[in-house]
């Protein structure tokens, strides 16, 4: 296949724009959604220790390889690592690392569009009073309800996806940066508002206890494996969103101080997403480890009870909406962006197709918590699977392929002068990071985490 030479190469206006836009990629239902409740379900404490150890020596640095390999291949991802490959003489087999992305990207957004569109119901449902005066069994009544029902899900999943398509069909510089600029401080105010109510009602000290008190007899290797996921999902990795962006970064931007930077506002998002959450699962007796419906039934409770709860609650998801929109952006572009390098599509073509393959992925998704909520291979539903093999398969195994790209591939020279932080002890420590904890540690929680999945099956056959 031919090399696009050319491609739609728009920049960020500013620094700011791209940590906004990053910023916004990595900020969504992962944090809010998801945290919470693969925390509940991998037993807390040590969960989350876990997962801030894997941001920090596996995340950060390879976020900084994806940055940079993204900003010196300046294209889409499949064809942004086939330039450098051929640039540093190794073999252009590492375009497959692309492929990876694009088949990850698709996977995920298909699920993702899924709860989104939970959140956009939400706002009518909370801001329309249904949860006014709730408890937690009305709560996940309704939420059993709601979710039961095929095709309203499937509804709210295809308004979501419509939009995604539209907005990138549109590119991406002009509206985005706009709603990002107001919009996320906006869910981060709100998110506070919502972690005073829960302190203040729930039950604080059982909360922070449960996030932050490690009690390691209850980790598993399945458990670490989730973390790493986690944190792969949560700071957008692995797939060639980040790599998207930053090839539309300038080149005088210090990809460090940025990187660290996105980290750190994603990573505080999840953990008083964390707070907002756990006061109110133990002050009302939930069960933290229910899974996807967590957020949903728990916060609901506490916009069903807290003075002008409708209008905050109703604010609060649609903030979430929005956090997740500039996320399945992130999801949906680099797809899109391939599609119109290689096929030389237009744009709306290409985001029309790419969006109609997702959703149609999706309604499997959807119909996981209904109709066919019976048909389960090895315990996981449709939806289940798609979300365990994107996210804790092959985001994991995509940044490996980065951390193993940038570290042992790329020559120094190259990466050097691409973070720019000359060659003293900092770049060192990057790519110690890289060549060696990042690949060692995937595999390793691979491995262990493969040989307890062979044993499970054997265990229930
Ligand atoms: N990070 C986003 C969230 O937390 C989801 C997301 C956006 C993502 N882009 C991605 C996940 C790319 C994996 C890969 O909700």
């Amino acid at each position: 296949m031919a090399i696009a030479t050319e491609s739609v190469r728009e920049k960020w206006s500013s620094r700011w724009v791209f940590i906004l836009a990053a910023t916004g990629s990595a900020v969504g239902l992962g944090n809010i959604w998801r945290f919470p409740y693969v925390t509940g379900e991998n037993g807390g404490g040590a969960f989350v220790l876990i997962y801030l150890l894997c941001v920090v020596s596996v995340g950060i640095p390879i976020m900084m390889g994806e940055t940079l390999i993204g900003r010196r291949g300046r294209k889409s991802p499949i064809n942004a690592m086939r330039t450098l490959a051929l640039e540093e003489g190794v073999s252009t087999n590492w375009r497959f690392l692309g492929w990876l992305g694009v088949v990850a990207g698709f996977i995920i957004l298909s699920f993702y569009s899924v709860v989104a569109g939970w959140s956009v119901a939400y706002i009518f449902y909370v801001g329309g009073g249904a949860f006014a005066g709730t408890n937690a069994t009305a709560s996940a009544s309704l939420f059993d309800s709601f979710t039961g029902s095929a095709w309203r899900i499937i509804g709210w999943h295809s308004l979501f996806m419509v939009t995604t398509g539209i907005i990138v069909a549109r590119g991406v510089t002009g509206g985005l940066e706009k709603a990002v600029k107001w919009l996320m401080p906006a869910l981060f105010v709100l998110l506070l508002v919502v972690v005073v109510y829960a302190m203040s009602t729930g039950n604080l000290g059982a909360a922070v206890d449960y996030l932050f008190a490690s009690d390691f007899s209850e980790l598993t290797s399945k458990s670490v494996l989730a973390a790493l996921g986690q944190a792969f999902f949560s700071l957008s990795l692995g797939m060639g969103a980040i790599m998207i962006y930053g090839s539309y970064l300038s080149a005088e931007t210090s990809i460090p101080r940025t990187i660290g930077l996105v980290a750190l506002c994603d990573t505080g998002i999840a953990m008083l997403a964390g707070l907002a959450i756990f006061p109110i699962v133990f002050g009302f007796g939930l069960e933290p480890g229910s899974g996807p419906g967590l957020v949903f039934v728990t916060l609901t409770i506490a916009f069903g009870h807290m003075p002008f709860g409708q209008l905050f609650g109703a604010l609060f998801f649609l903030l979430l909406t929005v956090a997740a929109l500039t996320s399945a952006i992130s999801i949906l572009e680099p797809v899109v962006a391939w599609v119109v390098e290689s096929f030389r599509w237009s744009r709306r073509k290409a985001s029309g197709i790419s969006a109609l393959s997702a959703w149609v992925l999706g309604v499997g998704s959807a119909l996981s918590f209904n109709q066919w909520a019976d048909i389960r291979l090895v315990g996981k539903t449709f939806f289940d699977w798609c979300e365990f093999l994107s996210t804790t398969v092959m985001l994991p195994l995509g940044g490996l392929l980065v951390a193993v790209f940038v570290g042992w591939r790329m020559s120094k020279r190259a990466t050097a002068e691409e973070l720019g932080i000359g060659e003293g002890v900092l770049f060192q420590t990057w790519r110690v990071l890289v060549q060696v904890v990042a690949p060692i540690g995937v595999l390793l929680i691979f491995g262990n985490a493969l040989v307890i999945f062979l044993q499970d099956i054997n265990v229930l056959d």
